[in-house]
């Protein structure tokens, strides 16, 4: 069946110390969204991409953020309030998928290999599937004081990426209630449905900060795309 990807990106929040949303910084002349955009159509496993803008920027024709070959596979529809009432949105648009793929924009350099991975997942059987990585710090939990409360054991931690995959039913009945979720998978979690990870990607770390925006343009620079 169809798989539709979502990618939220209406949150106002400016980072990066630039002027505009993450999704609408620019990296080598193309912004985030873009990028991510085109890497999950040209992945070869994603039928369409439902765009979740901010309501003002909700009648972008898709032409402005994809080239003129993958214009037909595009929606962009306004996100709501929350991040949870955007990936809503997002469902809402993705009428006769399967599995949705809900990913981040900021994720640009994500390589196609991952949302191969994540789809080959749920087409085998998995409801809800999400790319993880080990993690190279050793993590604390602390109190509001940041006093050390514990040190889970690091073996059993992993970091999340996206792209995240979905049955699109599961995600509907997850997200249905969710006052807000940071990460959808959790969601999932909370019904008690079974979670799977596959290997994620170092390329497809978040840009968010500075730093990140540094390593970002490198890498871009670095392979000359
Ligand atoms: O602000 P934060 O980084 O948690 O947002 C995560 C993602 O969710 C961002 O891509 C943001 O654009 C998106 N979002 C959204 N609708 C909202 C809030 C956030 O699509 N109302």
């Amino acid at each position: 069946g169809p798989v539709v990807g979502i990618v939220p990106a209406a949150g106002r929040g400016v980072r990066l110390g630039e002027q505009l949303p993450k999704a609408f910084v620019e990296l080598d002349g193309r912004t985030m969204l873009d990028r991510s955009v085109e890497a999950m159509l040209d992945s070869g496993v994603v039928d369409r991409v439902v765009v979740v803008a901010p309501p003002e920027l909700a009648s972008t024709p898709p032409a402005r953020l994809v080239g003129p070959s993958r214009v037909g596979r595009v929606v962009v529809v306004a996100g709501g309030a929350e991040r949870a009432d955007s990936v809503r949105a997002g469902l809402a648009a993705a009428t006769g998928a399967r599995f949705v793929l809900v990913h981040d924009a900021a994720r640009a350099l994500t390589p196609p290999g991952l949302f191969v991975r994540v789809v080959a997942a749920l087409r085998d059987g998995s409801d809800a599937v999400i790319p993880v990585l080990p993690v190279a710090d050793t993590i604390k939990s602390v109190d509001a004081d940041g006093t050390v409360t514990g040190t889970p054991d690091r073996a059993s931690l992993r970091a999340v990426q996206t792209p995240q995959g979905f049955d699109v039913d599961l995600l509907a009945r997850a997200n249905r209630d969710a006052a807000d979720a940071t990460d959808d998978a959790g969601l999932v979690e909370r019904l008690g449905e079974r979670v799977s990870t596959v290997a994620g990607d170092p390329l497809a770390f978040k840009i968010t900060t500075p730093l990140d925006l540094v390593l970002a343009r490198a890498l871009l620079a670095a392979v000359d795309r």
